[in-house]
């Protein structure tokens, strides 16, 4: 079924460029190498891709540290290979989302380079935040960056600047008036070169309040936004609610004026999607009030363990909470800032919780290398160089392991992904799951994916909502067991160790175990896995 507008269901995928394919023998992917392999990702059946950044960067947070953000960097090929590949894309019925980095530039941009030599008090310095010392001589206030350290350095002429990641991206100050002409100059700039929408990075962080002001816990709080520190969640909760500089009120009335913009590109249905880790959960949802952006993510699944309880609510929650703006959730298992979630919670779980996603309304969003069933790469020390792992002095190993290039073809590493020396290592153990070995084995990850997106178009997507059915099952094994209806199809998810064996009425059309399940055999819900029933 086409729906309109093209984003309401869609599923998108995330390539990060550095790591899908290097057509130039440098160990790094670029931009030809993805144009090249765009009938790949066309044959998975997504609608969309979004590619991570690809700018002009000194590449000190994987392109996130932006220099020039109208120009390609070189590392990446240059500003025709990003025509041609939107180009391709389209010919292939692709749509193209780019990512915008609004909280900060790199300390390399020629504003930063400007405000160091223009001096204190002066215009250059207030397009970013600027302050003295305290008469001590301590940075301004004591907030700590998400990459560990203080969130504050100081230049020659003894000022410090903001920075909420790596001193390498200072803040940007959204009240001055040349940022944001800038950035609707940035989105004009893609828009008109033919993408279709924006991934907006940070997209909660670019307000800031009580600038003048210490936190009474920054560590708590550093702690509080970092998905891989565990905390009771009251503490982190309250935690959260007092952050200063994420989630103010003003960042919406910067997305109402975005919007505008999209809007005036009429039938391109320009869309964007909002990073937004907020607290309470209900405040996601104002990034995607009609007047505002498209969709925001979700964050839960990331971080959320195989457990029907926890699964059962988050799901919940998310439908209902954006019903509340009218708009629809997303879901993403992966991305480049989390472990992949066949290491998270194992290869059996990754893959029937990616069917029970696919099935749910809302946009769906995969991580390249998810469809194949990789797990994070294996690193040593030495080839870290996510700047989290630097800054902490290694106490954060961060989010390299990701980040490892995709294995195209091939017995060995680098499997096809470059003809040089890769720029982290492949796993030497993933021969069996190169996209040419998931290709042609019936059974592999790759070709669940496919069929499952293909059955997503043809019976899901645009076929309103789910409801939760009873588990036909009694006593304690029916918590194991989640279960919804939602158009002509049953979803069954087992979360136990045991097959769960009961009369199951329809026909069965795809099961994350794939060749495990006897497809004849319609009683058996194999143990860790989805079901699709047609009924
Ligand atoms: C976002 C990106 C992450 C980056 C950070 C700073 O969270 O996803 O990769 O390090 O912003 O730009
Ligand atoms: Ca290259």
């Amino acid at each position: 079924m086409k729906l309109t507008p093209w984003w309401k269901e869609a599923v998108i995928y995330q390539i990060y460029p550095r790591s899908f394919n290097d057509s130039n023998g440098d160990g790094e992917g670029d931009l030809p190498g993805i144009t090249a392999h765009l009938e790949y990702v066309q044959t998975l059946g997504v609608d969309a891709i979004w590619l991570s950044p690809f700018y002009t960067s000194p590449n000190k947070d994987g392109g996130y540290d932006v220099a020039d953000p109208r120009d390609v960097d070189p590392r990446f090929g240059d500003l025709d290979d990003a025509k041609n590949l939107i180009k391709r894309a389209h010919e292939l019925n692709l749509r193209v989302l780019a990512d915008i980095v609004p909280n900060h530039f790199s300390d390399q941009h020629k504003w930063f380079q400007a405000a160091l030599k223009a001096g204190r008090g002066s215009p250059e310095r207030d397009r970013f935040h600027f302050y003295d010392a305290n008469p001590d001589g301590t940075p301004p206030n004591n907030w700590i960056s998400l990459f560990g350290g203080p969130s504050w350095t100081q230049v020659e002429d003894g000022q410090f600047y903001l920075h909420l990641f790596d001193s390498s991206q200072p803040d940007l100050n959204w009240d001055n008036a040349d940022v944001n002409s800038d950035f609707e100059e940035t989105l004009r700039f893609w828009l008109d070169l033919g993408v279709d929408g924006f991934r907006i990075d940070v997209a909660h962080g670019l307000v800031k309040e009580d600038i003048g002001k210490n936190h009474p816990d920054p560590t708590g709080l550093s702690n509080a936004l970092r998905l891989d520190v565990e905390m009771d969640s009251d503490v982190r909760n309250a935690l959260l609610e007092s952050v200063p500089y994420f989630d103010r009120q003003g960042v919406h009335e910067i997305y109402r004026r975005w919007r505008k913009i999209f809007d005036s590109y009429g039938d391109r249905e320009v869309m964007a999607v909002a990073e937004a880790w907020v607290h309470p959960p209900i405040n996601a949802t104002r990034y995607v009030r009609a007047d505002e952006l498209h969709q925001v993510f979700n964050f839960d699944l990331l971080t959320a363990p195989f457990n029907s309880v926890f699964l059962f609510d988050v799901i919940t929650r998310s439908i209902e909470l954006n019903a509340t703006v009218n708009a629809l959730p997303t879901w993403a298992l992966s991305n480049h800032d989390s472990p992949r979630v066949a290491s998270r919670i194992g290869d059996l779980e990754s893959q029937a919780l990616a069917l029970f996603v696919f099935a749910l309304p809302g946009s769906a969003y995969i991580f390249a290398g998810q469809e194949l069933g990789l797990p994070d790469g294996e690193l040593q020390n030495s080839d870290r160089q996510d700047p989290s792992f630097i800054r902490s002095k290694g106490a954060i190993k961060g989010r390299d392991g990701a980040r490892v290039p995709l294995p195209w073809s091939g017995e060995s590493p680098p499997f096809g992904f470059t003809t040089g020396k890769p720029w982290l290592p492949l796993n030497q153990s993933w021969s069996a799951l190169t996209i040419e070995k998931g290709s042609t084995n019936p059974d592999s990850v790759l070709n669940l994916y496919r069929k499952a997106l293909s059955l997503r178009a043809q019976f899901l997507a645009g076929s309103g909502e789910i409801q939760w059915l009873e588990s036909p099952l009694h006593g304690t094994k029916s918590s194991e067991l989640l279960v919804f209806k939602r158009g002509a199809i049953s979803v069954f998810m087992n979360l136990s160790h045991n097959d769960l064996v009961f009369d199951l009425s329809g026909q069965v059309l795809l099961s994350s175990t794939n060749g495990s399940l006897n497809l004849n055999d319609n009683s058996v819900i194999p143990a860790r896995s989805t079901v699709w029933i047609l009924n």
